[in-house]
Protein backbone atom coordinates (compact mmCIF):
# COMPACT_ATOMS: atom_id res chain seq x y z
CA UNK A 1 0.00 0.00 0.00
CA UNK A 2 1.12 3.49 -1.54
CA UNK A 3 0.05 6.71 0.61
CA UNK A 4 0.19 10.16 1.26
CA UNK A 5 0.48 12.29 4.35
CA UNK A 6 -0.89 15.53 3.27
CA UNK A 7 -1.30 18.89 5.46
CA UNK A 8 0.24 21.84 6.26
CA UNK A 9 3.81 22.59 8.36
CA UNK A 10 3.16 21.19 11.87
CA UNK A 11 -0.08 19.20 11.43
CA UNK A 12 1.95 15.73 12.39
CA UNK A 13 2.91 14.16 9.50
CA UNK A 14 6.08 12.84 10.75
CA UNK A 15 4.69 12.09 13.92
CA UNK A 16 2.28 9.95 12.21
CA UNK A 17 4.65 8.24 9.27
CA UNK A 18 6.97 7.35 12.19
CA UNK A 19 4.00 5.03 13.99
CA UNK A 20 2.91 3.90 10.36
CA UNK A 21 6.58 2.44 10.03
CA UNK A 22 6.48 1.18 13.21
CA UNK A 23 3.17 -0.58 13.29
CA UNK A 24 3.26 -1.54 9.24
CA UNK A 25 6.34 -2.09 8.31
CA UNK A 26 5.71 0.79 5.94
CA UNK A 27 8.69 2.50 4.62
CA UNK A 28 8.54 6.64 5.20
CA UNK A 29 10.03 9.12 2.40
CA UNK A 30 10.16 12.66 3.70
CA UNK A 31 11.52 15.25 1.25
CA UNK A 32 12.05 17.30 4.18
CA UNK A 33 14.50 14.74 5.70
CA UNK A 34 15.90 14.46 2.68
CA UNK A 35 16.48 17.92 1.95
CA UNK A 36 17.48 18.22 5.44
CA UNK A 37 20.25 15.62 4.57
CA UNK A 38 21.79 17.28 1.27
CA UNK A 39 22.24 20.89 3.43
CA UNK A 40 24.82 19.28 5.44
CA UNK A 41 26.60 18.02 2.28
CA UNK A 42 28.54 21.15 1.66
CA UNK A 43 27.59 21.09 -1.90
CA UNK A 44 26.45 24.24 -3.51
CA UNK A 45 23.21 22.57 -4.60
CA UNK A 46 22.92 22.39 -0.28
CA UNK A 47 23.75 25.62 -0.07
CA UNK A 48 21.07 26.98 -1.84
CA UNK A 49 18.66 24.53 -1.02
CA UNK A 50 19.18 25.62 2.76
CA UNK A 51 18.73 29.63 1.96
CA UNK A 52 15.16 28.60 0.30
CA UNK A 53 14.41 26.21 3.27
CA UNK A 54 15.09 28.64 5.86
CA UNK A 55 13.11 31.33 4.28
CA UNK A 56 9.97 28.71 4.58
CA UNK A 57 9.85 28.81 0.94
CA UNK A 58 9.58 25.79 -1.25
CA UNK A 59 12.17 24.23 -3.10
CA UNK A 60 12.07 23.50 -7.51
CA UNK A 61 10.10 20.28 -8.07
CA UNK A 62 12.91 19.68 -10.28
CA UNK A 63 15.14 18.85 -7.14
CA UNK A 64 12.51 17.26 -5.02
CA UNK A 65 11.23 15.18 -7.81
CA UNK A 66 14.94 14.08 -8.32
CA UNK A 67 15.19 13.08 -4.76
CA UNK A 68 11.78 10.80 -4.92
CA UNK A 69 12.36 9.32 -8.27
CA UNK A 70 15.89 7.85 -6.53
CA UNK A 71 14.24 6.38 -3.31
CA UNK A 72 11.57 4.98 -5.52
CA UNK A 73 13.86 2.63 -7.34
CA UNK A 74 14.83 0.88 -4.20
CA UNK A 75 13.08 -1.47 -2.07
CA UNK A 76 9.29 -0.72 0.18
CA UNK A 77 8.92 -2.89 2.75
CA UNK A 78 5.15 -2.34 3.23
CA UNK A 79 4.84 0.19 0.85
CA UNK A 80 5.92 4.00 0.65
CA UNK A 81 4.65 6.69 3.15
CA UNK A 82 5.08 10.30 0.83
CA UNK A 83 5.40 12.94 4.06
CA UNK A 84 5.30 16.08 2.74
CA UNK A 85 5.40 15.00 -1.04
CA UNK A 86 3.58 16.22 -3.43
CA UNK A 87 3.67 19.98 -2.06
CA UNK A 88 2.75 21.08 -5.99
CA UNK A 89 0.36 19.95 -9.10
CA UNK A 90 3.39 19.55 -11.12
CA UNK A 91 5.03 17.15 -8.54
CA UNK A 92 1.68 15.14 -8.21
CA UNK A 93 1.65 14.64 -11.72
CA UNK A 94 5.62 13.54 -11.09
CA UNK A 95 4.68 11.16 -8.57
CA UNK A 96 1.13 9.34 -10.46
CA UNK A 97 3.69 8.84 -13.84
CA UNK A 98 6.37 7.52 -11.70
CA UNK A 99 4.38 4.76 -9.55
CA UNK A 100 2.81 4.02 -12.92
CA UNK A 101 5.61 3.24 -14.39
CA UNK A 102 6.38 0.95 -11.63
CA UNK A 103 3.68 -0.86 -12.08
CA UNK A 104 2.47 0.41 -8.13
CA UNK A 105 -0.71 2.35 -7.51
CA UNK A 106 -1.70 5.33 -5.28
CA UNK A 107 -4.44 4.03 -2.51
CA UNK A 108 -4.97 6.47 -0.12
CA UNK A 109 -4.18 10.44 0.43
CA UNK A 110 -4.49 11.05 3.79
CA UNK A 111 -5.62 14.96 4.72
CA UNK A 112 -4.70 16.15 8.18
CA UNK A 113 -6.90 19.47 9.17
CA UNK A 114 -5.52 21.28 11.82
CA UNK A 115 -6.28 24.78 13.13
CA UNK A 116 -4.02 27.04 12.21
CA UNK A 117 -3.63 28.41 16.46
CA UNK A 118 -2.57 24.94 17.03
CA UNK A 119 -0.02 24.54 13.78
CA UNK A 120 1.20 27.33 15.51
CA UNK A 121 2.02 26.33 19.31
CA UNK A 122 3.19 22.67 17.95
CA UNK A 123 6.21 24.17 15.85
CA UNK A 124 7.37 26.56 18.40
CA UNK A 125 8.00 23.82 20.97
CA UNK A 126 9.27 21.28 18.44
CA UNK A 127 12.30 19.58 19.34
CA UNK A 128 13.95 16.15 17.33
CA UNK A 129 15.80 12.97 18.94
CA UNK A 130 19.44 13.49 16.99
CA UNK A 131 19.87 9.88 17.54
CA UNK A 132 16.57 8.69 16.07
CA UNK A 133 14.50 11.22 14.08
CA UNK A 134 11.61 10.90 17.76
CA UNK A 135 9.21 13.75 17.61
CA UNK A 136 9.27 16.07 20.97
CA UNK A 137 7.03 18.75 21.75
CA UNK A 138 8.41 21.15 25.01
CA UNK A 139 4.37 21.35 25.61
CA UNK A 140 2.79 19.06 24.19
CA UNK A 141 5.31 15.88 24.18
CA UNK A 142 8.07 16.93 26.51
CA UNK A 143 11.49 15.15 26.93
CA UNK A 144 11.73 12.67 29.32
CA UNK A 145 12.87 14.47 32.64
CA UNK A 146 16.03 13.23 32.60
CA UNK A 147 16.53 14.61 29.23
CA UNK A 148 17.09 11.37 27.25
CA UNK A 149 14.98 10.42 24.24
CA UNK A 150 12.70 7.82 25.11
CA UNK A 151 12.97 6.07 22.07
CA UNK A 152 16.95 5.43 22.07
CA UNK A 153 18.63 6.79 24.77
CA UNK A 154 20.67 9.84 23.00
CA UNK A 155 20.44 13.28 24.50
CA UNK A 156 21.33 15.64 21.86
CA UNK A 157 17.82 17.26 20.47
CA UNK A 158 17.72 19.55 17.49
CA UNK A 159 15.47 22.40 17.06
CA UNK A 160 15.10 23.40 12.77
CA UNK A 161 16.25 26.53 11.72
CA UNK A 162 13.05 26.79 10.01
CA UNK A 163 10.87 26.99 12.84
CA UNK A 164 10.41 30.54 13.92
CA UNK A 165 7.50 32.81 13.44
CA UNK A 166 8.49 34.28 9.87
CA UNK A 167 9.27 31.30 8.90
CA UNK A 168 6.16 29.64 9.53
CA UNK A 169 3.82 32.06 8.11
CA UNK A 170 5.50 31.61 4.89
CA UNK A 171 5.45 27.59 4.82
CA UNK A 172 1.49 28.21 6.03
CA UNK A 173 1.54 30.59 2.86
CA UNK A 174 3.24 28.32 0.19
CA UNK A 175 0.38 25.35 2.09
CA UNK A 176 -2.54 27.41 1.27
CA UNK A 177 -1.29 28.66 -2.47
CA UNK A 178 0.59 25.75 -3.75
CA UNK A 179 0.00 22.32 -1.93
CA UNK A 180 -4.02 22.85 -0.64
CA UNK A 181 -4.97 22.87 -4.33
CA UNK A 182 -4.26 19.13 -4.44
CA UNK A 183 -7.54 18.50 -2.03
CA UNK A 184 -9.47 19.12 -5.07
CA UNK A 185 -7.02 16.86 -7.14
CA UNK A 186 -6.99 13.90 -5.21
CA UNK A 187 -11.11 14.25 -4.02
CA UNK A 188 -11.30 13.79 -8.02
CA UNK A 189 -9.60 10.78 -8.38
CA UNK A 190 -11.41 9.48 -4.99
CA UNK A 191 -8.05 8.77 -2.70
CA UNK A 192 -8.93 11.68 -0.46
CA UNK A 193 -9.48 10.67 3.10
CA UNK A 194 -9.37 13.93 4.92
CA UNK A 195 -8.82 12.80 9.02
CA UNK A 196 -9.30 15.10 12.26
CA UNK A 197 -5.45 16.21 13.31
CA UNK A 198 -6.16 18.02 16.02
CA UNK A 199 -6.92 15.21 18.80
CA UNK A 200 -4.05 13.59 20.61
CA UNK A 201 -1.57 11.50 18.76
CA UNK A 202 -2.65 8.25 19.37
CA UNK A 203 -6.63 9.19 18.55
CA UNK A 204 -4.98 10.71 15.61
CA UNK A 205 -2.98 7.17 14.50
CA UNK A 206 -6.66 5.57 15.42
CA UNK A 207 -7.96 7.66 12.74
CA UNK A 208 -5.65 7.13 10.25
CA UNK A 209 -5.71 3.17 10.38
CA UNK A 210 -9.68 3.38 10.36
CA UNK A 211 -9.33 5.53 6.78
CA UNK A 212 -6.73 2.64 5.67
CA UNK A 213 -8.58 -0.39 6.56
P1 LIG B 1 8.98 19.47 5.91
O1 LIG B 1 10.13 18.92 6.63
O2 LIG B 1 8.12 18.59 5.09
O3 LIG B 1 8.15 20.33 6.93
P2 LIG B 1 6.60 20.73 7.04
O4 LIG B 1 5.69 20.28 5.95
O5 LIG B 1 6.64 22.18 7.33
O6 LIG B 1 6.10 19.85 8.14
P3 LIG B 1 6.74 19.69 9.54
O7 LIG B 1 7.86 18.70 9.50
O8 LIG B 1 7.05 21.03 10.10
O9 LIG B 1 5.53 19.15 10.37
P4 LIG B 1 4.84 17.72 10.47
O10 LIG B 1 3.50 17.78 9.83
O11 LIG B 1 5.76 16.62 10.04
O12 LIG B 1 4.62 17.69 12.03
P5 LIG B 1 5.40 16.89 13.19
O13 LIG B 1 4.99 15.46 13.19
O14 LIG B 1 6.85 17.20 13.22
O15 LIG B 1 9.49 20.64 4.90
C1 LIG B 1 10.39 21.63 5.31
C2 LIG B 1 10.82 22.47 4.11
O16 LIG B 1 11.47 21.65 3.14
C3 LIG B 1 9.69 23.16 3.34
O17 LIG B 1 9.32 24.40 3.93
C4 LIG B 1 10.33 23.33 1.95
O18 LIG B 1 11.25 24.40 1.94
C5 LIG B 1 11.13 22.05 1.81
N1 LIG B 1 10.35 20.95 1.19
C6 LIG B 1 10.02 19.75 1.74
N2 LIG B 1 9.31 18.99 0.90
C7 LIG B 1 9.18 19.72 -0.24
C8 LIG B 1 8.52 19.48 -1.48
N3 LIG B 1 7.85 18.32 -1.71
N4 LIG B 1 8.58 20.46 -2.42
C9 LIG B 1 9.24 21.62 -2.22
N5 LIG B 1 9.88 21.91 -1.06
C10 LIG B 1 9.84 20.97 -0.08
O19 LIG B 1 4.69 17.58 14.45
C11 LIG B 1 4.92 18.94 14.76
C12 LIG B 1 4.94 19.14 16.29
O20 LIG B 1 3.66 18.86 16.83
C13 LIG B 1 5.91 18.20 17.03
O21 LIG B 1 6.49 18.92 18.10
C14 LIG B 1 5.00 17.07 17.54
O22 LIG B 1 5.50 16.51 18.72
C15 LIG B 1 3.69 17.80 17.76
N6 LIG B 1 2.51 16.98 17.47
C16 LIG B 1 2.32 16.12 16.42
N7 LIG B 1 1.09 15.56 16.46
C17 LIG B 1 0.47 16.09 17.56
C18 LIG B 1 -0.84 15.91 18.14
N8 LIG B 1 -1.76 15.09 17.61
N9 LIG B 1 -1.12 16.61 19.27
C19 LIG B 1 -0.21 17.47 19.81
N10 LIG B 1 1.05 17.67 19.32
C20 LIG B 1 1.38 16.99 18.21
ZN1 LIG C 1 15.92 9.00 19.97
Amino acid sequence: MNIILLGPPGAGKGTQARKLVEERGMTQLSTGDMLREARTSGTEMGQRVAEVMDRGELVTDEIVIGLIEEKLAGEAGGGFIFDGFPRTLAQADALGALLDKLGQSLDAVIEMRVDDAALVARIAGRATCGGCGEVYNDTLRPIPADGKCGNCGASDFKRRADDNEESLKQRLMEYYKKTSPLIGYYHAKGTLRPVDGMGAMDAVASEIAAALD
